[in-house]
């Protein structure tokens, strides 16, 4: 078996700052770094641990050297991809000592955890909200999935190239979705595509695989799908994705696992009382 954690969207800023003036996303990400700790023993051996872009808020030196302690307690082998909130350079220089990191233009990098192969994509377009696969990563793209010849991959980018319903943040999409999902389309083994930037669990099959967004550990985009709703946030539960691949059945399973402690958990027969 082999298993991912999906951690996603982060906005780490800087040391007595706020993000937005109001989220504490240093406090939502130890506590979710604390909360994976917690259950570590229950759900066993964690391969890799993929963050799926806006890793800081504004993309500082600062911010990453604050994730980088942050992150620290847990010592799970690291898949970066950068969000339109991450600087590719101060990223790449925050992340040198990692040894799957070759170049910041832009910053790829292939990863592989024994049968899977984790492809991580630069969506991000310097300066911009929107994302876009530039010439170089779609080439980068289709020779990594022709070497990869139909094992499991699972890919993973900032951008989701599909609509998630809520107008601002479709308003900085994926630009020219169908040239990602048609480099998919040539891969014919199991696929299983991850992102961010919506700050919500949505998931959207496509011919056949899904393609999800993670929730954030920080705040959430809030659900308001009528036209014209206004760009706003809420802090619902912070949450994060854990993927799975059983190469005995070629089968990924994706749990969402909110951000506790919770209360329990009690025995569903024995001595309770009711
Ligand atoms: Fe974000
Ligand atoms: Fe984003």
């Amino acid at each position: 078996l082999v298993r991912i954690l999906q951690i996603s969207d982060l906005h780490i800023v800087g040391e007595g700052e706020l993000a937005y003036g109001v989220v504490d996303t240093a406090a939502c990400l130890s506590g979710a770094v604390n909360y994976i700790q917690s259950v570590a023993l229950n759900i066993g051996k964690v391969d890799g641990l993929l963050i799926t872009g806006d890793l800081t808020d504004n993309g500082r030196a600062a911010e990453y050297e604050r994730l980088k302690e942050l992150l620290n307690p847990l010592n799970y082998p690291l898949i970066l991809l950068p969000g339109n909130h991450d600087k590719r350079d101060t990223m790449f220089d925050a992340f040198t000592n990692q040894i799957w990191i070759s170049s910041s233009e832009p910053l790829n990098s292939h990863h592989r955890f024994g049968e899977i192969n984790v492809l991580a994509l630069d969506c991000t377009v310097p300066g911009q909200p929107y994302g876009e696969l530039s010439e170089q990563t779609s080439f980068w793209l289709r020779e990594k999935l022709a070497e990869v010849n139909g094992k499991p991959v699972i890919i993973g980018l900032h951008h989701p190239p599909f609509k998630s319903g809520i107008e601002h943040m479709d308003a900085q999409p994926l630009k020219d979705p169908e040239i990602l999902l048609e480099i998919l389309g040539q891969h014919v083994g199991p696929k299983l595509v991850l992102c961010g930037h919506v700050h919500r669990y949505i998931t959207c099959f496509h011919d056949g695989f899904p393609i999800s967004i993670a929730p954030s550990v920080a705040h959430s985009v809030y659900l308001n799908q009528s036209s014209g709703a206004p760009s706003e946030y809420a802090l619902e539960p912070g949450a994060f994705l854990m993927h799975e691949y059983d190469p005995s059945i070629q089968q990924f399973t994706s749990h969402l696992v909110q951000v506790g402690p919770h209360p329990g958990p009690y025995p569903f027969f024995g001595n309770q009382k009711n």
